[in-house]
């Protein structure tokens, strides 16, 4: 019985665990948060509409990590999220204990699961459940890149006026505001933008006003929401991930993933190119990037290592 196990019931727990039954993609959908009561209060909503929805799959709401054994897929939201005023690396003492508890859990009751991150500040945090876990490098990686690429096809869309569907892009990097967007992977039905800038379609100083709205994605939002941050958005872009390995789909998304050299990075999780299968990552893809591309994604991972070393430093 496919199982999915999700570590943390709040916003984007809740929408993932809405969003798996509708698109049927397990039989089994455990939801386990610290708060007592919520996850079980969830279970049963979410189970309530299933007369309606007509939806297979069974909800389970529990406080007991024991409860994930056998998960083939666990996503892992539990902590705390963003407030106003907060950035992502504040949240990283509060979210390395959580990690801690849970990476154990982990080694303890499902060592096999293919586990995605999305807990902030990212690129730390999977490193930490990795770490802590003992996971092979292949079966875990962090959301980020899905969830900004999406903004960032969003924008240029409303901007371009044409359908996000055609718009192809690659948000790589660290998942903070030194994330790297790449304009030369970026395309339109095959169009290269930068072709569009020339025919102008765009100029190039809207697609940099873009780019830095696409980097304060997360903090737009926070602004708006006021006591939480986003979560459809999210949840969306983490199923991107799920399903291509529940259904051996080969997409290459970009994934924050375990360097051991590549992109000239070592023991470090990085937003990079993957193909994910039912392997996990199957495959990671080099890009040859120009001059500027690089210093924009070596500023980037220095901002990762900064944050990795605090949690090394807490390890110890
Ligand atoms: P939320 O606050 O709604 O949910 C978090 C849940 O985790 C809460 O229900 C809380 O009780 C639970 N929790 C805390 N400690 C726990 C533990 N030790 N074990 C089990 N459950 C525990 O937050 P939301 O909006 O669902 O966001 C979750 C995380 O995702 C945050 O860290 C947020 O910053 C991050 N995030 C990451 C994004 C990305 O692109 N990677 C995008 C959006 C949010
Ligand atoms: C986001 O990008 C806060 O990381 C979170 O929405």
């Amino acid at each position: 019985m496919k199982k999915i196990s999700l570590i943390g019931a709040g916003n984007i727990g809740g929408t993932l665990a809405s969003i798996i039954a509708e698109k049927n993609l397990c039989e089994e959908i455990l939801l386990v948060d610290i708060l007592e009561g919520l996850a079980q209060g969830k279970a049963m909503d979410l189970s309530q509409s299933r007369a309606i929805n007509g939806f297979s799959a069974k909800y389970i709401g529990t406080s007991n990590f024991r409860a994930i054994h056998n998960s083939q897929v666990i996503i892992v939201t539990a902590g705390v999220a963003r407030k106003p005023g907060m950035t992502r690396d504040d949240l990283i003492e509060i979210n390395f204990k959580v990690m801690k508890d849970i990476g154990s859990a982990i080694k303890t009751y499902s060592p096999n699961a293919f586990v995605i991150c999305v807990t902030n500040p990212l690129d730390a945090m999977v490193w930490t459940l990795k770490k802590v876990s003992g996971l092979k490098k292949q079966m875990i990686v962090g959301m980020a890149g899905t969830l900004d690429s999406s903004r960032f096809r969003f924008f240029l869309s409303q901007e371009l006026q044409i359908s996000e569907k055609y718009i192809q892009t690659m948000v790589l990097g660290g998942h903070g505001d030194t994330m790297v967007p790449l304009l030369k992977y970026t395309t339109v039905s095959g169009i290269p933008l930068l072709e569009l800038i020339e025919k102008k379609f765009i100029s190039k100083s809207k697609v940099h006003e873009i780019i830095e709205r696409t980097r304060n994605g997360g903090g737009e939002i926070v602004k708006l929401l006021k006591s939480s941050s986003a979560f459809y958005a999210p949840a969306i872009s983490t199923i991107e991930i799920a399903e291509s390995f529940l259904k051996n789909e080969k997409k290459l998304i970009p994934c924050s993933s375990y360097l051991e050299g590549e992109y000239g990075v070592k023991d470090l999780f990085v937003g990079i190119p993957v193909i994910i299968g039912k392997n996990g990552v199957e495959r990671i893809v080099e890009l040859k990037f120009d001059r500027d591309e690089k210093d924009n994604f070596n500023h980037s991972v220095r901002s990762v290592v900064e944050l990795t070393k605090k949690c090394k430093k807490l390890l110890e």
